[in-house]
């Protein structure tokens, strides 16, 4: 992909820093610069998802709010319930791997009555050197009445949405955001700990623990909690827990972790650090944020040993892909603290919540 594509301005302000959208409505076309092009009425209803950072709370408690009645069975009367995009066609834009986001996506959009085309980027002309705007526009062009967007570039949604004539959903960029998965961690967390409705997480503190650094997931995840009332606490080995995320940074997982009521593990993301991974276990090479693989498990992974430290009622969470046995055991993973698998059940829901949210103003 050209370096260009996301503009240096974005890339080199570091994490929470790159906002180069706002999020909802027109907030949404950021300032960023790209090859120049015609420019383009945007619809002044258009509601774009790119990230949770800016994402006002009324609207994060009404799209969990949504999340909850399409996970509930929508009442006769719910718009959700009349398969608001019957007729319509929904694109999933993927030009990074992925199996739970846009799979889930397409359900999302057949509980809403719509079609999807799935447009891959290894399969698609960004290989014959088009670039993602023009081949958003020309999907665009056959009437969709929404995008989904993963792109391997921070801001890459944003500048999509830009110039985009339909609503635009973030469906994770670069290192930048993820915020559907962000609604779908949420929402667990507020069911897990029978705050639904409410959405009101004050008095639980969540610890988002290993590469953070390289993490939308986390950036996502932090944003909407802090926005809930959660108390926060980001846990990793120097190089991949950076300062400035808007809540509290330890090195020490063993002294985090009886404190905590829900326990996020994230892989470690060698593809978005500057190396390419290492061999499982081996020390990994010059460039990389860690030693080895091997350390990093001795002091992060959440073990069985590790677990059995927790609160009685913690839980324990995962976005996927688990790299079990790195930073999560499979005994861990698989036991009766994990919620992972009801994490990809209720990321139908939120990005059922998400589309018809996007969908309806526009
Ligand atoms: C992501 O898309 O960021 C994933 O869900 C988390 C990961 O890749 O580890």
């Amino acid at each position: 992909m050209p370096e260009w594509f996301v503009p240096a301005s974005t890339e080199s302000r570091g994490p929470l820093a790159r906002r180069p959208e706002a999020v909802g409505s027109r907030a949404a076309i950021g300032s960023a610069k790209c090859a120049p092009r015609p420019r383009r009425t945007i619809a002044p209803n258009m509601r774009h998802l790119l990230g949770l950072q800016l994402l006002p709370a009324t609207d994060l408690r009404e799209l969990l709010s949504r999340t909850q009645r399409a996970k509930a069975g929508p009442a006769a009367s719910d718009p959700l319930a009349s398969r608001p995009l019957a007729g319509r066609l929904v694109a999933n834009l993927f030009f990074e791997d992925s199996t739970r986001t846009r799979n889930s996506f397409t359900a999302a959009a057949y509980a809403l009555g719509a079609q999807v085309i799935d447009l891959l980027g290894s399969s698609s002309s960004v290989n014959k050197g088009e670039t993602l705007i023009d081949t958003a526009r020309n999907v665009e062009a056959m009437g969709v009445a929404a995008m989904c967007v993963r792109a391997k570039q921070s801001g890459s949604a944003a500048m999509i949405a830009k110039g985009s004539g339909c609503p635009v959903i973030n469906a994770g960029d670069g290192k930048h955001e993820h915020p559907t998965q962000g609604l779908l961690d949420l929402f667990t967390i507020a069911e897990s700990f029978d705050r639904l409705g409410s959405f009101d997480l004050s008095g639980l503190r969540v610890g988002i623990v290993g590469d953070v650094a390289s993490s939308r997931v986390a950036r996502s995840a932090i944003a909407g909690l802090l926005t809930l009332g959660a108390t926060v606490t980001v846990v990793g080995p120097p190089g991949l827990v950076p300062g400035g995320l808007a809540s509290a940074a330890s090195h020490d997982l063993d002294e985090v972790l009886p404190t905590l009521d829900a326990v996020m593990m994230l892989r470690i993301q060698f593809e978005r650090h500057s190396d390419a991974p290492p061999p499982q276990g081996a020390a990994v090479s010059r460039g990389s944020s860690i030693a080895s693989v091997r350390e990093f498990r001795s002091f992060y992974a959440l073990t069985a040993e590790r677990e059995a430290r927790m609160k009685p009622h913690a839980i324990i969470m995962h976005p996927g892909p688990i790299n079990r046995g790195i930073e999560l055991d499979a005994d861990v993973a698989d036991g009766p603290r994990s919620v992972i698998l009801r994490q990809v059940s209720n990321g139908v829901f939120a990005r059922t919540a998400a589309l018809a949210w996007c969908c309806e103003a526009h």
